[in-house]
């Protein structure tokens, strides 16, 4: 069997090695942007391009005999390389377009949920002009959250009374934002927020356990919004400070927002879905995304043990309900993104990056490479994320340990995180909840 892998992040590179260590033994191929050194190592054969265009990256696949493709980044989706795929009679995890406008259009999602009586939904505002955006600010007397409808990399959300700290602030960012987009004005919502992972064929939500990413540029969760430093997740499938409830009622949501997207656009969605949910009193929805998270792939991915290939052809038949039960590891992940110094806002790029790996294996940790690339044998940095790190054991505690002293065979001009999956933080996140649920 051969499946083509469309994408050259460390989401992608996860993807890649639970795809490579299926029963199935698939031959595996990718079309990728950068030379990944951890995909390409994996594959029999892969392609630099341009993994937006279409044409190309159905033409790849069909040179190749590809029986199917893998979509990992939201850019593909969004530029139609599964409908493209599938014109061509190549199966696709990954939705089409129009399904995946779910995380493409923040405008399209919210109108979404609001029609069809999602629970989660806040009160928020779609606008073209900025004088109808500052008036609706003005006359609620609240502070919102700021978002460019269409996609960002996770940077384009700011929050009034954080990183808008006044009115004349608020105002300029939107007239930003309205040069080349609509802006979403939405509640601004508090409490600690968890991801949910699913895999979905147009019907059947298999979710995989929560994760908590941070977006946060540096430690203690302050300064800009990055694609996400790090993440965690715990033994079985619930964060330690959230309920099984939360989780229940997450998945609800992710289900009734596959049957709008087929109930509003005619198209089944097929693919990974993302869940991204605020819990405070009530469990409400940051954002869908039509793919697995960045980092949040690396924890849940790592740790699957049903045959990854399976769900994917399941994914692609429609027949997901087949699997009653996903299969993990009973362990805790911690996740620490290595990042060019000077991200998200003046990264130095094209450094040489020098990885002991073997140290790292010795640690029983992973690395997945991201956005690096690969020339006569050497790695290089570019302007994102460069590597995370995974420690995997029996508690959050033990993970975080074994994720530290793997960032510490990664040398270069990058830093990271030190504190995500650290007790104190941890606690700290406990500390949260109690507070936003009134037990205290
Ligand atoms: P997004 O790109 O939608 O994932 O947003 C990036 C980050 O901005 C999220 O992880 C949240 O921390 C924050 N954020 C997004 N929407 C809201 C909101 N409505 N209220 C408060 N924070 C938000
Ligand atoms: N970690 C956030 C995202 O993948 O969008």
């Amino acid at each position: 069997m051969k499946i083509l892998l469309i994408g050259n992040g460390a989401r992608e590179h996860a993807i890649a090695c639970a795809l490579h260590r299926s029963p199935q033994k698939p031959e595996l191929y990718a079309f990728m942007t950068a030379k990944n050194p951890g995909i390409a190592k994996l594959c029999k054969n892969f392609k630099i391009g341009d993994t937006c265009d279409a044409k190309a990256v159905s033409g790849y696949a069909v040179n190749n005999n590809i029986d199917f493709a893998v979509v990992g980044p939201e850019a593909p989706l969004a530029a139609g390389v599964s409908d493209e795929l599938e014109s061509n009679g190549i199966g696709c995890v990954g939705p089409k377009k129009s399904a995946a406008r779910i995380e493409t259009d923040k405008a399209f999602a919210r109108n979404l949920m609001k029609k069809y009586n999602i629970p989660g939904t806040p009160e928020f505002g779609v606008f073209t002009g900025a004088s109808g955006a500052v008036e609706f600010i003005k006359n609620s007397g609240k502070e919102w959250a700021v978002k460019p409808a269409g996609l960002t990399g996770g940077k384009g959300v700011k929050i009034m009374g954080e990183h808008l700290k006044n009115p004349d602030e608020t105002e300029n960012y939107i007239k930003e934002v309205l040069n080349s987009d609509r802006v979403v004005i939405e509640e601004k919502l508090t409490g600690e927020e968890f991801t949910i992972q699913a895999f979905v064929d147009g019907k059947t939500v298999l979710g995989t356990p929560m994760v908590q990413d941070h977006k946060r540029a540096y430690e203690g969760d302050v300064g800009p919004n990055t694609g996400g430093m790090g993440s965690y997740s715990d033994k079985g499938y619930i964060l330690p400070f959230l309920t099984q409830d939360d989780y229940d009622i997450g998945i609800k949501i992710m289900e009734q927002a596959v049957s709008a997207i087929k109930e509003e656009t005619g198209v089944e969605y097929k693919g990974f879905l993302y869940g991204q949910f605020i819990a405070g009193k009530d469990i409400m929805v940051i954002e869908f995304n039509a793919r697995f998270g960045d980092p949040e792939a690396m924890n849940t991915i790592s740790i699957i043990t049903s045959d990854f290939v399976e769900i994917c052809k399941k994914i692609i038949n429609g027949n997901l309900n087949e699997i009653e039960n996903l299969e993990f590891k009973n362990k805790a992940t911690v996740c620490k993104y290595l990042v060019p110094e000077g991200y998200p806002e003046n990264p130095k790029a094209n450094r040489e990056l020098a990885v002991d790996e073997n140290k790292i294996n010795e640690l029983g940790a992973l690395i997945y490479y991201a956005a690096v690339n690969e020339e006569e044998g050497k790695i290089y940095t570019s302007s994102s994320r460069a590597a995370g790190v995974v420690g995997i054991a029996d508690t959050i505690t033990e993970a975080e340990k074994i994720a530290e002293s793997a960032a510490g065979c990664v040398k270069g001009d990058v830093f990271h995180r030190k504190d995500i999956g650290t007790d104190a933080l941890v606690r700290k996140r406990f500390e949260n909840m109690k507070k936003f649920r009134g037990e205290n």
